[in-house]
């Protein structure tokens, strides 16, 4: 290499000299350790996720949070939440109708675009591949990503709107994630109105703060957590457009929920109607230890404490008509306000950074790469429910997981594909019962058919009440689609 290129600021070896410095000052250069070996590829590769890294968030971090246990993760003095309740009072049933009146007139205006955050690792699932990918539907096996993009199409139609659909994605499966929906285009949606666009990442760390590599030219990087997802409409543009486009509403939900109602006209209207910088839905949960977030109250904010974090006395506690006393469990579907994304995030990035043990794969200072099987990291994310806290009038709505709630974690058993596919089968028996279809079920009261209702036919069981007029025979054994 000759000295003028050297010296030129967009030389690697220019570049490795800055960051060389500027690692020194933190204590992190070890991860330039193996420069000599790297090739010229590998350095461009490293010098890259080098410059990635927000070290103006991380660096407080790695004293607070990383090499000391932050103070503010467990809360003390918790009450139970107030929810407005799935089963209606007949206190609130002008309330509830009112809100569907104003949830359905904000989705005609175009109001309310469908976020979808799909920058996890699956690490659980374990599929190849973008978890939106997965096939899901019980008859014609539609992934994940079709199945939304149906639901929105649907919603378009039946309001007669143009609906934005942002999808977050994490660097390493934002292309594939890109090209499996060109490849498919964008499931009959017009490509400009889904938009794309990849989370942060930050370093795993060993115990003692230092960066981890997990390989001679790759820091451990992950994924900053679904709290990130906030982060990134700001940096990509994402939320300035919606702004532009007169989006007031971001309907958040999950990759990995086949149940999930993006645009559910009670939720929104009750959200707007409150005045509501941020909701929830949640639900009763299913036992005391459940692995869902508790939705309680602290200091008269609605906050949400991780199982893992929870109090085991609050967890059993029980009123004295022995019910759970702490029963509420976040389902991770959100609405959230453009304006208060903004203020938390784009002003000021508010949420707080987590704490977590986890085991990384790294290589030591022999350039061994090694997997422990103990966890040997801290990673840091922020979480979206952080912002609940931050909201003026959270609400939360109770709903019914079986019409709502059914996500795909696990290989196999809780949480599984084959679990939501047959929660899929059995909600759409409850809807075709609902309109006096009779549904032959076995001996133990599963439906005795594999029925698969596409959303082009109906997103909810009044759809399907409306739908048939004639209710016709289903036998044992038969497969339904019905679109
Ligand atoms: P999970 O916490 O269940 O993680 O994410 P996961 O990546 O799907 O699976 P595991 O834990 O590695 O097995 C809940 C939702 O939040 C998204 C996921 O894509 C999923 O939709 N998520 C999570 C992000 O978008 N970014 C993250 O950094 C973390």
């Amino acid at each position: 290499m000759n000295r003028e290129s050297s010296s030129s600021p967009d030389s690697v070896e220019f570049r490795y000299r800055k960051c060389a410095e500027q690692l020194a000052s933190r204590g992190q250069d070890h991860v330039l350790r193996w420069w000599d070996d790297l090739g010229a590829p590998q350095r461009e590769h490293l010098l890259s996720e080098i410059d990635s890294i927000p070290w103006s968030h991380l660096d407080p971090l790695v004293e607070t949070h990383v090499c000391n246990r932050p103070q503010d993760q467990v809360l003390t003095d918790l009450e139970p939440a107030v929810v407005f309740p799935h089963q209606r009072h007949a206190d609130d049933a002008a309330l509830y109708r009112d809100a569907v009146v104003l949830g359905d007139e904000l989705i005609r205006a175009g109001k309310v675009a469908a976020f979808t955050v799909a920058g996890g690792q699956g690490t659980r699932l374990g599929f190849e591949g973008p978890k939106g990918a997965v096939t899901i539907t019980p008859v014609r096996e539609k992934t994940l990503f079709q199945l939304f993009a149906e639901t929105i199409v649907a919603v378009r139609k039946r309001y007669g709107v143009a609906i934005r659909w942002y999808i977050m994605t994490n660097p390493g499966n934002h292309r594939q994630t890109v090209g499996f929906l060109e490849d498919r285009d964008f499931f009959g949606l017009p490509s400009q109105d889904v938009v794309l666009f990849s989370q942060g990442m930050l370093p795993s760390f060993d115990l003692e703060g230092k960066i981890l590599l997990e390989d001679k030219h790759r820091l451990a990087l992950a994924p900053d957590g679904h709290g990130g997802s906030l982060k990134s409409l700001v940096a990509s543009g994402a939320l300035q457009e919606m702004a532009s486009l007169g989006i007031e509403i971001i309907s958040y939900f999950q990759v990995d929920n086949p149940l999930v109602k993006p645009f559910d006209p009670l939720f929104i209207g009750l959200h707007a109607k409150t005045g509501s910088e941020m909701s929830a839905k949640v639900a009763s949960k299913v036992d005391d230890l459940e692995r869902v977030g508790n939705v309680c109250m602290h200091e008269g904010r609605v906050v949400v404490i991780e199982y893992s974090d929870f109090p085991d006395d609050l967890a059993h506690a029980k009123g004295s008509d022995g019910s759970r006393m702490f029963d509420v469990g976040n389902l991770a579907i959100h609405l959230l306000n453009v304006g208060f994304v903004d203020r938390i995030i784009a002003r000021k990035f508010e949420l707080p950074y987590r704490r977590a043990e986890k085991t990384v794969t790294w290589v030591d200072e022999n350039g061994f790469q090694r997997t422990p099987r103990a966890p040997n990291a801290i990673k840091l994310e922020t979480f979206v429910f952080d912002a609940l806290p931050l909201a003026k009038n959270p609400l939360l709505l109770e709903i019914d997981r079986a019409e709502e709630f059914s996500p795909v974690k696990n290989a196999k058993g809780v949480d599984s594909v084959e679990s939501a596919i047959r929660d899929q089968i059995r909600r759409a028996a409850h809807w075709l019962e609902g309109a006096r279809v009779s549904v032959p079920r076995k001996p133990d009261g599963e439906p005795d058919v594999i029925i698969e209702i596409a959303p082009s036919y109906a997103r909810n069981a009044d759809d399907v009440r409306r739908r048939v007029t004639r209710p016709p025979e289903l036998y044992s054994g038969e497969t339904i689609y019905i679109s």
